[in-house]
Protein backbone atom coordinates (compact mmCIF):
# COMPACT_ATOMS: atom_id res chain seq x y z
CA UNK A 1 0.00 0.00 0.00
CA UNK A 2 0.94 3.41 -0.72
CA UNK A 3 0.07 6.53 1.12
CA UNK A 4 -0.91 9.68 -1.46
CA UNK A 5 -0.93 13.30 0.64
CA UNK A 6 -1.63 16.31 -0.71
CA UNK A 7 1.41 18.91 -1.57
CA UNK A 8 -0.53 21.98 -1.17
CA UNK A 9 -2.62 24.28 0.35
CA UNK A 10 -5.61 24.85 -2.37
CA UNK A 11 -8.18 23.19 -0.03
CA UNK A 12 -10.87 23.19 -3.29
CA UNK A 13 -8.44 21.81 -5.14
CA UNK A 14 -7.91 19.24 -2.41
CA UNK A 15 -11.74 18.30 -1.65
CA UNK A 16 -12.43 17.45 -5.59
CA UNK A 17 -9.45 15.34 -5.29
CA UNK A 18 -10.55 13.92 -2.58
CA UNK A 19 -13.90 13.01 -4.02
CA UNK A 20 -12.34 10.48 -6.39
CA UNK A 21 -8.77 9.28 -5.30
CA UNK A 22 -7.58 8.13 -1.80
CA UNK A 23 -6.20 10.52 -0.21
CA UNK A 24 -4.00 10.17 3.27
CA UNK A 25 -3.74 13.60 4.23
CA UNK A 26 -1.97 17.10 3.79
CA UNK A 27 1.53 18.54 3.45
CA UNK A 28 2.51 22.15 3.51
CA UNK A 29 5.83 24.03 3.94
CA UNK A 30 6.27 27.90 4.47
CA UNK A 31 6.93 28.39 0.56
CA UNK A 32 3.06 26.62 0.21
CA UNK A 33 1.44 28.83 2.87
CA UNK A 34 2.65 31.66 1.78
CA UNK A 35 1.99 31.18 -2.12
CA UNK A 36 -2.04 31.60 -1.47
CA UNK A 37 -2.65 33.39 1.02
CA UNK A 38 -4.58 36.05 1.80
CA UNK A 39 -6.05 35.02 5.08
CA UNK A 40 -3.83 32.36 6.65
CA UNK A 41 -5.90 31.81 9.97
CA UNK A 42 -8.79 30.90 7.58
CA UNK A 43 -6.79 28.33 5.72
CA UNK A 44 -5.41 26.85 8.69
CA UNK A 45 -9.22 26.05 10.09
CA UNK A 46 -9.59 24.56 6.73
CA UNK A 47 -7.00 22.50 6.79
CA UNK A 48 -8.47 21.22 10.42
CA UNK A 49 -12.03 21.22 9.13
CA UNK A 50 -10.92 19.25 5.98
CA UNK A 51 -8.22 16.91 7.31
CA UNK A 52 -9.52 15.10 10.47
CA UNK A 53 -9.20 11.57 12.55
CA UNK A 54 -6.93 9.26 9.95
CA UNK A 55 -5.79 12.05 7.80
CA UNK A 56 -2.54 12.83 8.48
CA UNK A 57 -1.89 17.11 8.97
CA UNK A 58 2.38 17.97 7.89
CA UNK A 59 2.72 21.50 8.65
CA UNK A 60 6.01 23.16 8.80
CA UNK A 61 8.16 24.71 11.91
CA UNK A 62 8.82 28.42 11.18
CA UNK A 63 11.23 28.22 14.11
CA UNK A 64 14.77 27.77 14.24
CA UNK A 65 15.94 26.85 17.42
CA UNK A 66 15.13 24.12 19.18
CA UNK A 67 13.10 25.41 22.21
CA UNK A 68 11.25 27.67 19.80
CA UNK A 69 10.42 24.18 17.31
CA UNK A 70 9.29 22.59 20.26
CA UNK A 71 6.96 25.38 21.22
CA UNK A 72 5.38 25.68 18.19
CA UNK A 73 4.60 22.32 17.71
CA UNK A 74 3.09 21.85 21.32
CA UNK A 75 0.86 24.94 19.98
CA UNK A 76 0.08 23.20 16.42
CA UNK A 77 -0.66 20.39 18.48
CA UNK A 78 -3.34 21.25 20.52
CA UNK A 79 -4.76 23.01 17.35
CA UNK A 80 -4.50 20.46 15.36
CA UNK A 81 -4.83 17.21 17.22
CA UNK A 82 -3.40 13.94 16.99
CA UNK A 83 -3.07 13.55 13.40
CA UNK A 84 -0.51 16.58 13.47
CA UNK A 85 3.28 15.76 12.17
CA UNK A 86 5.21 18.62 13.27
CA UNK A 87 7.44 18.80 10.19
CA UNK A 88 11.21 20.15 11.38
CA UNK A 89 14.36 20.41 8.24
CA UNK A 90 17.13 18.43 9.16
CA UNK A 91 20.06 20.22 11.01
CA UNK A 92 21.31 20.56 14.63
CA UNK A 93 18.66 22.47 16.13
CA UNK A 94 16.02 20.00 14.16
CA UNK A 95 17.61 17.39 14.98
CA UNK A 96 17.64 18.17 19.17
CA UNK A 97 14.09 19.43 18.41
CA UNK A 98 12.96 16.28 16.72
CA UNK A 99 14.44 14.11 19.92
CA UNK A 100 12.55 16.40 22.03
CA UNK A 101 8.93 16.21 20.44
CA UNK A 102 9.30 12.86 20.24
CA UNK A 103 9.63 12.37 23.94
CA UNK A 104 6.71 14.92 24.48
CA UNK A 105 4.91 12.49 22.04
CA UNK A 106 4.59 14.78 18.97
CA UNK A 107 4.62 13.23 15.65
CA UNK A 108 7.39 14.67 14.16
CA UNK A 109 8.23 14.51 9.58
CA UNK A 110 12.42 15.31 9.14
CA UNK A 111 11.85 17.39 6.22
CA UNK A 112 14.29 18.69 3.43
CA UNK A 113 16.21 15.96 3.57
CA UNK A 114 18.66 14.91 0.44
CA UNK A 115 21.16 12.17 1.52
CA UNK A 116 20.95 8.50 2.52
CA UNK A 117 22.96 9.66 5.70
CA UNK A 118 20.16 12.62 6.60
CA UNK A 119 17.36 9.82 6.40
CA UNK A 120 20.00 7.61 9.06
CA UNK A 121 20.45 10.68 11.64
CA UNK A 122 16.84 11.02 11.67
CA UNK A 123 15.65 7.33 11.99
CA UNK A 124 18.40 7.12 14.71
CA UNK A 125 16.08 9.27 16.36
CA UNK A 126 12.83 8.18 16.23
CA UNK A 127 11.30 10.04 13.79
CA UNK A 128 7.66 9.28 12.30
CA UNK A 129 8.68 10.22 8.72
CA UNK A 130 11.52 11.14 6.61
CA UNK A 131 10.82 13.50 3.91
CA UNK A 132 13.51 13.24 0.59
CA UNK A 133 12.81 15.96 -1.75
CA UNK A 134 13.15 14.14 -5.17
CA UNK A 135 13.22 16.46 -7.58
CA UNK A 136 15.47 18.80 -6.19
CA UNK A 137 17.71 15.81 -5.88
CA UNK A 138 17.42 14.81 -9.71
CA UNK A 139 17.98 18.73 -10.45
CA UNK A 140 21.47 18.83 -8.91
CA UNK A 141 22.38 15.95 -10.93
CA UNK A 142 21.26 13.16 -8.52
CA UNK A 143 19.87 9.94 -9.01
CA UNK A 144 16.79 10.05 -7.28
CA UNK A 145 15.54 6.47 -7.73
CA UNK A 146 18.51 5.10 -6.46
CA UNK A 147 19.15 7.44 -3.38
CA UNK A 148 15.56 6.49 -2.83
CA UNK A 149 16.11 3.34 -2.70
CA UNK A 150 19.16 3.13 -0.36
CA UNK A 151 17.28 5.48 1.69
CA UNK A 152 14.45 2.67 1.84
CA UNK A 153 17.34 0.45 3.12
CA UNK A 154 18.10 2.52 5.58
CA UNK A 155 14.54 3.32 7.20
CA UNK A 156 13.63 -0.87 7.30
CA UNK A 157 16.18 -0.78 9.87
CA UNK A 158 13.75 1.30 12.08
CA UNK A 159 10.22 2.16 12.94
CA UNK A 160 10.48 5.43 10.73
CA UNK A 161 9.02 5.18 7.21
CA UNK A 162 9.35 7.46 3.91
CA UNK A 163 7.44 10.69 2.82
CA UNK A 164 8.69 11.46 -0.57
CA UNK A 165 7.98 15.03 -1.70
CA UNK A 166 8.98 17.16 -4.27
CA UNK A 167 7.53 16.00 -7.36
CA UNK A 168 7.64 17.44 -10.94
CA UNK A 169 6.64 14.41 -13.29
CA UNK A 170 5.00 11.02 -13.71
CA UNK A 171 7.91 9.39 -13.58
CA UNK A 172 9.44 10.44 -10.62
CA UNK A 173 6.12 9.31 -8.72
CA UNK A 174 6.13 5.68 -10.22
CA UNK A 175 9.87 5.20 -8.99
CA UNK A 176 8.94 6.03 -5.30
CA UNK A 177 5.86 3.45 -5.57
CA UNK A 178 7.63 1.31 -6.94
CA UNK A 179 11.06 2.04 -5.01
CA UNK A 180 8.22 1.21 -1.80
CA UNK A 181 8.19 4.43 -0.55
CA UNK A 182 5.27 4.08 2.23
CA UNK A 183 3.96 7.43 1.44
CA UNK A 184 4.09 10.42 -1.04
CA UNK A 185 3.17 13.62 -1.11
CA UNK A 186 2.14 14.95 -4.47
CA UNK A 187 0.57 18.10 -5.85
CA UNK A 188 -2.92 17.95 -6.84
CA UNK A 189 -2.13 18.88 -10.23
CA UNK A 190 0.52 15.48 -10.66
CA UNK A 191 -2.44 13.25 -8.86
CA UNK A 192 -4.87 14.49 -11.41
CA UNK A 193 -2.42 13.85 -14.30
CA UNK A 194 -1.36 10.51 -13.16
CA UNK A 195 -5.02 9.00 -13.99
CA UNK A 196 -5.25 10.89 -17.91
CA UNK A 197 -3.63 9.48 -20.79
CA UNK A 198 -5.02 10.16 -23.89
CA UNK A 199 -5.74 6.99 -25.30
CA UNK A 200 -8.08 5.84 -22.19
CA UNK A 201 -10.11 9.40 -23.83
CA UNK A 202 -9.96 8.40 -27.37
CA UNK A 203 -11.28 4.88 -26.65
CA UNK A 204 -14.02 6.05 -24.26
CA UNK A 205 -14.81 8.58 -27.26
CA UNK A 206 -15.13 5.76 -29.43
CA UNK A 207 -17.09 3.71 -27.07
CA UNK A 208 -20.12 6.08 -27.41
CA UNK A 209 -19.39 6.71 -31.20
CA UNK A 210 -20.21 2.68 -31.46
CA UNK A 211 -23.30 2.66 -29.17
CA UNK A 212 -24.80 5.89 -30.71
CA UNK A 213 -24.71 4.64 -34.32
CA UNK A 214 -26.49 1.54 -33.17
CA UNK A 215 -28.96 2.17 -29.66
CA UNK A 216 -29.14 6.05 -30.31
CA UNK A 217 -29.54 7.96 -27.15
CA UNK A 218 -31.16 4.61 -25.22
CA UNK A 219 -29.39 3.52 -22.27
CA UNK A 220 -28.17 -0.26 -21.79
CA UNK A 221 -30.26 -0.30 -18.72
CA UNK A 222 -33.69 0.35 -21.42
CA UNK A 223 -33.13 -3.78 -22.57
CA UNK A 224 -32.95 -5.10 -19.37
O1 LIG B 1 6.69 19.80 0.83
C1 LIG B 1 7.98 20.09 0.47
C2 LIG B 1 8.41 19.64 -0.88
O2 LIG B 1 7.32 19.10 -1.51
C3 LIG B 1 9.07 20.67 -1.74
O3 LIG B 1 8.65 20.51 -3.03
O4 LIG B 1 8.12 21.15 -5.29
O5 LIG B 1 9.08 22.86 -3.74
O6 LIG B 1 10.50 21.00 -4.60
P1 LIG B 1 9.12 21.44 -4.22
Amino acid sequence: MTKILIDSANIEKAKELMSYYDISGITTNPSILAKGAKNLSEKLKEIKEVFKEDLEIHIQTTEKSCEKIVLEAEKLKKYFGDNFFIKIPINKEGLKAAKECKSKNIKVTMTAIFTPLQVLAASKLGVDYVAPYVNRIDNIGGDSTKILEEMQKIVSNYDTKILAASFKNQNQIKDAVLVGAYALTISPELIEESIWHPYTDKSIAQFEEDWQKTFGDSKVVEYL
